[in-house]
């Protein structure tokens, strides 16, 4: 086995020599001094403090030294390294500090500049209406109920009292839909859910079904082939006409405000008996100035919907027993209420979908 080698001369590891290391300093400290942002001086770290830096080479030498010798080296290295960290630190300290104020400056936002408008949307002033008719019930205690647009001929005409034969089907200009042994219509009235409602619920039964409707009908200034209508539902015990007019009164009243009220007047509808068509007192000339109002021309009251006391074969074809309830029923139309309340004058508008319409209405959640 040989001794300890004497004769290692460590001047000769190049890497260690005082003036190599005093040369790799001044490099890496010119090089941190000219990193210009952090990512040239994340570029300078890798470089001359990283793992394959001159300085972490030279140090890997310092173990195969002699005892003496590597002291000093150890020294000499160690205090090249601290000194390369150090201004690698200071540098990056100042390097984050213009980062941080140039990103301020750079990203300030100019709150007072003015913007593009993008127009926020409005919710159909139909949808709006439906909403507001039947918060008027619920807050009665009513519930919602609804049915389908594409509806059985036998719901929308036979359990309401209108078979096959019946002449008041021609009253309602119909849809149908193919193949004809379906029996599928449009439904012509919101009626039907009346129907569906008797069969699906026990009664004490209030409800309340605005929906959208559909009749064959021209499209002018107060006619559409679809348009809404809200029908109400009530069976009960010893439910009467006088129910039906203080419901109506309240609703006429919630709608056009106080002193709104409305009177019937004799009519025929298939599933109800009495029947009546209701109307309200003008709300513009209040009844008052009626010769000169051109709104109800002269009559005082303008024309609402219809109503009246179910049928009791309507209850019996839908399983209500006759005997111990009664019920009434009304129908009016939504487009038309919404028309008297904001003074639409044509219905085309209602359903055109131009923006400028909707939008004066606002938006209401
Ligand atoms: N469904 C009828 C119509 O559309 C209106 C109505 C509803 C009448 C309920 C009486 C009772 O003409």
């Amino acid at each position: 086995m040989s001794g300890p080698n004497t004769d290692y001369d460590p001047v000769e590891v190049t890497p260690l020599r005082a003036d190599e290391v005093e040369a790799q300093v001044e490099a890496a400290l010119a090089a941190v001094a000219g990193a210009a942002d952090l990512e040239a001086l994340k570029q300078v770290r890798l470089e001359h403090a990283g793992d394959r830096s001159p300085l972490a080479l030279a140090n890997r030498e310092i173990g195969a030294l002699p005892p003496q010798a590597r002291k000093e080296a150890g020294a000499r290295v160690g205090k090249a390294r601290g000194m390369v960290n150090k201004a690698l630190g200071e540098r990056l300290a100042v390097l984050e500090a213009e980062h941080e104020e140039r990103m301020l400056v750079e990203e300030t936002v100019d709150v007072t500049l003015p913007t593009d408008r993008t127009l926020s949307g409005a919710r159909h002033p139909i949808t709006m209406m439906s909403e507001r008719i039947a918060d008027v019930f619920v807050a009665m205690g009513w519930e919602v109920a609804e049915g389908p647009q594409v509806e059985a001929e036998w719901l929308n005409f036979d359990a309401l009292n209108m078979g096959a034969d019946h002449p008041a089907r021609t009253m309602q200009d119909t849809f149908w839909l193919e193949p004809a042994e379906a029996a599928l219509v449009l439904r012509t009235h919101t009626s039907p859910v009346q129907a569906r409602t008797m069969l699906t619920r026990e009664p004490p039964i209030y409800v309340v079904c605005p929906g959208r409707v559909y009749r064959t009908d021209e499209i002018d200034a107060t006619h559409s082939p679809v348009f809404h209508q809200v029908e109400g539902l009530v069976i009960d015990e010893g439910i009467t006409m006088a129910h039906l007019k203080g419901s109506l009164d309240h609703f006429a009243t919630a709608m056009f405000g106080e002193g709104i009220t409305t009177r019937f007047r004799p009519s025929y509808f298939p599933f109800t008996e009495p029947s009546a068509e209701v109307d309200l007192i003008c709300f513009v000339c209040r009844g008052i100035d009626a010769d000169s109002c051109r709104t109800c021309r002269g009559e005082g009251w303008i024309e609402w919907g219809g109503c009246g006391v179910v049928n009791p074969r309507v209850l019996t074809a839908c399983g209500v027993d006759p005997e111990k309830y009664t019920g009434f029923a009304f129908g009016m139309g939504i487009d038309r209420t919404m028309m008297f309340r904001h003074g639409v004058e044509d219905m085309r508008d209602i359903f055109e979908g131009d923006i400028r319409f909707a939008q004066p209405f606002g938006i209401e959640i």
